[in-house]
């Protein structure tokens, strides 16, 4: 395999393969993520007593809207929300899909004529553009003649995983208004490459080559988190203030990240809630990618919160005596892990009970609580 082509090797993927191909597990438990979030994004943005009158969703990736089997992709996940969540005359919503494969585009036009001719919306309040061409060449463009700046886009880039998009574009994106991105990251792509990658990889990390050490990092683990931060350090220094990232395994072990980015920490809170609704039956689970012991965030039907404390501890620790009030606890849950604020309490409720934290008084844990490391 070299390096342009598709890294997923054990699924069929039309790079050589079919069109449309097989679902993966990862991809149907990312459908669900973009879906929960997609159902709280539309109706904020465009449905809301604060809504803009216009807001973008944006595909670089498009694919061809439909799986071997007959699952939506995601392009019609996006418009069944929109349809779903916002009443037809209210606000346009503008679509715009790319992919550079023509059989996609296609076949993604097949999959949008019957949901556009039923739709309950008038046209110019849903435009759908759908646009052959390389994303890395043509997003901004497209955009431009889209008229999508100056209002919200999310911008969805789920390529492979070797996420061609440039540092400019994220910058560009991360300056308009409320506007968002979705990344998917395939670590094992950089990984497997990274002696025969050229320019256009490090130019995915806004021309940094620090990514590259990867090289000479012991064991997979490491490597991932690595690039991982180095990817998060990208979208960063490109304006995202509030990341979150977390790392999908399916069966076999292969891991892909979604790295989100958002200027709002409403964003950020919105996400995790869509994270934390995923339905558990696709066997893929979901970790922190922080979390040394990758532990997976649900058991049955129970978050596990054995991970955030492993986080949360060297955060109290670091305030030495004074200890640290659970309100700052829970500002770095929210910004620095995929836990959401309400996890919380009851992880330090457990620390506590097993003497991992004290607090200065016995009994129930509030906001004002302070908590620290228990003296030795
Ligand atoms: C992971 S699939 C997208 C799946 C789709 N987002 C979904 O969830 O249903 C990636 C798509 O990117 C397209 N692609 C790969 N490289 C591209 C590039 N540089 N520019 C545009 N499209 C590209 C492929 O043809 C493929 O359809």
């Amino acid at each position: 395999m070299v390096p342009n082509e598709c890294p997923h090797e054990e699924v069929s993927m039309p790079v050589h393969g079919e069109v449309p191909w097989p679902i993966p597990e990862h991809t149907s438990a990312k459908h669900d993520i973009y879906r929960h979030y997609l159902h709280r994004w539309f109706p904020i943005l465009i449905g809301g007593a604060n809504a803009y009158p216009s807001a973008t969703y944006a595909e670089g990736f498009s694919g061809p809207g439909i799986y071997e089997d007959g699952e939506p992709g995601s392009p019609m996940i996006a418009i069944h929300a929109l349809h779903q969540e916002v009443p037809a005359t209210k606000g346009i919503s503008r679509f715009l899909f790319i992919d550079d494969d023509p059989r996609c585009i296609k076949l993604l036009n097949e999959q949008l004529a019957p949901v556009v001719a039923s739709s309950p919306r008038a046209a110019p309040s849903m435009p759908i553009k759908v646009q052959q061409g390389k994303c890395e060449e043509i997003l901004e463009d497209e955009l431009t003649k889209i008229n999508a700046w100056g209002q919200p886009i999310l911008a969805v880039l789920d390529s492979w995983g070797n996420a061609p998009v440039s540092f400019r574009l994220l910058q560009r994106l991360a300056a308009n208004p409320s506007s968002e991105v979705i990344v998917t990251f395939e670590p094992q792509y950089f990984v497997r490459f990274v002696t025969e990658l050229g320019d256009s990889a490090d130019e995915v990390f806004g021309g940094d080559r620090v990514w590259r050490q990867v090289a000479d990092l012991p064991d997979g683990p490491t490597k991932r988190r690595h690039l991982l931060d180095c990817y998060r350090h990208t979208l960063k220094s490109a304006g995202f203030g509030f990341l979150l990232d977390f790392e999908l395994v399916d069966r076999r072990g292969n891991v892909l990240y979604l790295v989100f980015g958002t200027r709002h920490k409403l964003g950020v809170e919105k996400m995790k809630d869509a994270l934390w609704e995923v339905d558990r039956a696709y066997g893929v689970g979901f970790r922190d990618p922080r979390d040394q012991q990758e532990e997976a965030l649900f058991a049955v039907d129970e978050p596990q919160l054995a991970p955030l404390g492993r986080l949360v501890l060297p955060e109290i620790a670091k305030a030495g005596l004074h200890g640290r009030k659970i309100g700052t606890l829970i500002d770095y849950t929210l910004c620095e892990t995929v836990f959401r604020k309400q996890h919380i309490i009851p992880t330090i409720e457990s620390l506590r009970a097993q003497g991992k934290v004290e607090t200065r008084k016995p009994g129930r844990i509030t906001y004002g609580t302070e908590v620290r490391t228990p003296a030795s």
